[in-house]
């Protein structure tokens, strides 16, 4: 039958796969780096695979990423391709469960939330929520260095999870952290997987939970706004007080409801990506001692006080920290979070020809109803772009001693585009994108950094790190965030 059928010249190349529905999904799932370097040798940089019955088509490198990240909004849809995953756990009517147009406007309405004055109320709030986990948790000090061995995964969920908590979340989040607020997250995260990402309804308990988990929290949110309206609670600097009275365009205002399902949107959206990010910046500054030192030394040179002691830091210091910017940069490059951005397909995508099957007089075409996947971590790996390009080498970001340009600024035209939310590099074909780019660019970028940056440097500040394994974790990429498998570290206090 095959044979009867001339297989249309237009269709990207499809991976082999045995068996039909079930298609590429083991390999996919099991490494999709692997796989994906692995078909660019046969097939080139554009190629479909099957996914339990869904056709995706890769598009790999900077222009590949450029073919979806830059696709116009006619043309691709996050919304399509994410909804059945995200609107579950957020909530109905904001981020993927509306039109695009709104989600930019509600992009707009997070920025009030990340002014500056907002984000050195931030810095000022997480060293102590820092400090107050290690010596509740850790319990290491001068009298009692240890080392002892943690879970740097589980240590940094935690970390993140405070300091995000007393910041963006806000205080009421923060107070009620360590009771129901905490259970609520975990069911919540439970329904955030790759499995519900393919079936977002099935009749299991993990489901329910999840649903339960949504209205609660949800609920939760709602209150902690109507007790403010009542002046019970201090006003603060954050998210809540940013969102709460933001008005559409069309001069709809956002609902205490929409709300609580963006803050819960920003809470899953950089909770597992920092803290996925954190734990593998540590994992290589225990692998890699004279780094840890000189990140020590910057800390030092910048803060130290003669007595030994650190000043803190002030927002603006934290923008002048060329090593540790670069070891955040070099993690995100080797260690993007997300491995795969997805678009649904709205209407056929004409792939330029020197993208694809260049030795054939054709372009391919990406069907209406395909998923299109942007891995931006394959160029971001790619040894002809990068020089050792697996080595984690945060040193190659500096330039005589100063942060080179970014990677965005390197390789793009410089093309800027405004969103809604000011005028953004649009970066869409650019080999380093680990916020992604374009119209669903990352919002969270700056208070990643910031979190990141305060979070890290007190640890550096306090302990020494060293490998509790010879050999460097592996990598787990079962669940939406790429993160490190069973990641051990011992940690010892500074004397
Ligand atoms: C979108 C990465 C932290 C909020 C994205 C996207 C990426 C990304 C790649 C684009 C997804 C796509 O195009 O489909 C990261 C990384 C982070 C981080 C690597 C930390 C290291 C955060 C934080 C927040 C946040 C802390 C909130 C405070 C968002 C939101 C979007 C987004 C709301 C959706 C934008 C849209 O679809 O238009 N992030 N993120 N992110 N991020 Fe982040």
């Amino acid at each position: 039958r095959q044979l009867l059928v001339p297989k249309d010249p237009t269709a990207p190349p499809v991976v082999f796969h045995y068996i039909p529905w079930f298609g590429s999904a083991a390999y996919y799932g099991v490494d999709p780096y692997k796989f994906m370097f692995e078909c660019r040798e046969k097939y080139g940089d554009v190629f479909t695979f099957i996914l339990l019955g869904r056709r995706m088509t890769v598009a790999l490198g900077p222009k590949g990423n450029n073919l979806s990240l830059g696709g116009k909004v006619s043309h691709v849809s996050a919304e399509d391709a994410y909804t059945p995953l995200t609107t579950p756990v957020f909530g109905k009517g904001v981020v993927y469960d509306c039109p695009n147009d709104m989600l930019m406007q509600q992009k707009k309405f997070i920025k009030h939330g990340l002014t500056t004055e907002a984000l050195q109320s931030y810095t000022e709030l997480m060293p102590p929520e820092c400090h107050q986990y290690f010596a509740k948790e850790l319990k290491l000090s001068k009298a009692n260095p240890g080392p002892k061995t943690v879970d740097v995964l589980h240590m940094m969920a935690q970390l993140i999870v405070l300091t995000a908590g007393r910041t963006l979340q806000g205080k009421e989040i923060r107070e009620s952290m360590s009771l129901h607020f905490a259970k609520l997250l975990e069911d919540l995260d439970k329904g955030f997987t790759p499995l519900n990402m393919m079936f977002p309804n099935l009749p299991l308990p993990s489901y329910r939970r999840r649903d339960r988990a949504q209205k609660q929290m949800s609920d939760f949110y709602m209150s902690i706004m109507a007790k403010r309206r009542t002046g019970e609670y201090d006003h603060e600097n954050d998210m809540i007080q940013a969102l709460q009275g933001s008005v559409y365009r069309n001069g709809t205002p956002l609902t205490d409801r929409d709300v609580a399902h963006m803050m819960i949107a920003l809470l899953m959206a950089g909770q597992h990506t920092s803290s996925a990010t954190s734990s593998w910046f540590l994992l290589h500054l225990a692998h890699d001692q004279e780094l840890q030192q000189r990140l020590y030394q910057e800390q030092v040179d910048k803060f130290g006080n003669p007595d030994g002691t650190f000043r803190p830091m002030t927002f603006d210091d934290t923008k002048k920290l060329p090593l540790m910017d670069s070891c955040i940069r070099e993690t995100l490059r080797l260690h993007a979070p997300i491995h795969s951005i997805l678009r649904k397909v709205l209407q056929p995508i004409v792939v330029p020809q020197s993208l694809a099957a260049p030795s054939e007089n054709v372009s391919y075409v990406i069907p209406k109803g395909h998923f299109i996947v942007a891995a931006p971590g394959v160029s971001q790996m790619d040894p002809k772009i990068w020089e050792e390009a697996s080595r984690w080498n945060p040193l190659r970001w500096l330039v005589d001693g100063g942060v080179a340009k970014t990677a965005d600024e390197q390789y793009t035209s410089g093309e800027k585009v405004d969103y809604g939310f000011g005028a953004v590099s649009k970066g869409t074909e650019s080999p380093y994108q680990p916020f992604g780019a374009g119209r669903h660019r990352c919002v969270g970028e700056q208070f990643a950094y910031l979190q990141l940056t305060l979070v890290i440097g007190e640890v550096i500040r306090n302990f020494k790190l060293t490998a509790a394994q010879d050999e460097f974790p592996k990598t787990n990429y079962q669940t939406m965030i790429v993160l490190p498998l069973d990641p051990k570290i011992n940690i010892e206090a500074r004397v």
